[in-house]
């Protein structure tokens, strides 16, 4: 039976993972997951159905998730990241969204030749064995303003500094919960995209995966 490209990749909010994940995934065939949509739908839930919000309302609606359902683009708004960031460090919403990571990691349709995932646990508890493991991280202020650009054309009334106080929040929130912070594991291998257009980094990712497969 052929082997699994697995690929794992962490990083905190806007360094180009998205990008990247993207790339490795249309390259090598690969199921992509954006694992930050899942608990940005989440958010999103927590946002429309104040009332009706508790674990078995989010545990009913994640074990009939599909892969089309976060693509909405109502789930790219900052709003819905700050949330999703909240929701991010309750214990029990991370096991409810756990199952549907694993089986996407570990059973991807027979068509793609692995998977690759992308998030903030995915290389320390997700893919712990991932062939592949990526850190993949950029100056804050890079960040901001990729950001920015992307959210300025779905809501012109945000501002930079706004985008920039908003990541702030989220790397706090990511990097420092109890349960699964965000972190480089010492076996993940560190990309850093402040000084590298989409292409150069994704070709410094390709030479590391072509040596090995
Ligand atoms: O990647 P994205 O910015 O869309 O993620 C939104 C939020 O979801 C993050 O700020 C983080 O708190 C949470 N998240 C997480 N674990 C993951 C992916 C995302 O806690 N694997």
């Amino acid at each position: 039976m052929k082997k699994l490209i697995q690929v794992a990749i962490d990083s905190p909010a806007a360094a180009g993972a998205g990008t990247q994940a993207k790339l490795i995934a249309k390259h090598y065939n690969l199921l992509y997951l954006d694992t930050g949509k899942i608990y940005r739908f989440i958010g999103y839930l927590k946002i429309k159905n104040k009332k009706k919000f508790n674990y078995s309302f989010v545990k009913k609606k994640i074990d009939k998730l599909s892969l089309k359902t976060i693509q909405n683009k109502s789930l790219l708004s900052d709003r819905v990241a700050i949330e999703a960031s909240i929701i991010a460090s309750d214990k029990k919403i991370r096991k409810i969204v756990n199952n549907f990571q694993t089986k996407c990691a570990y059973k991807p349709p027979k068509k793609f030749n692995g998977s690759v995932l992308d998030g903030r646990d995915i290389t320390s508890v997700i893919m712990k064995k991932a062939m592949f493991k990526f850190f993949i991280t950029a100056d804050i202020k890079t960040r901001a303003l990729r950001r920015f650009k992307e959210l300025k054309s779905i809501n012109d009334k945000i501002s930079y500094d706004d985008v920039l106080k908003s990541i702030k929040k989220r790397d706090k929130n990511d990097f420092s919960r109890k349960i699964s912070p965000l972190k480089k594991t010492k076996d993940s291998i560190l990309i850093n995209t402040t000084n590298l257009t989409k292409r150069s980094c994704f070709f410094k990712i390709k030479q590391i995966m072509d040596k090995k497969l």
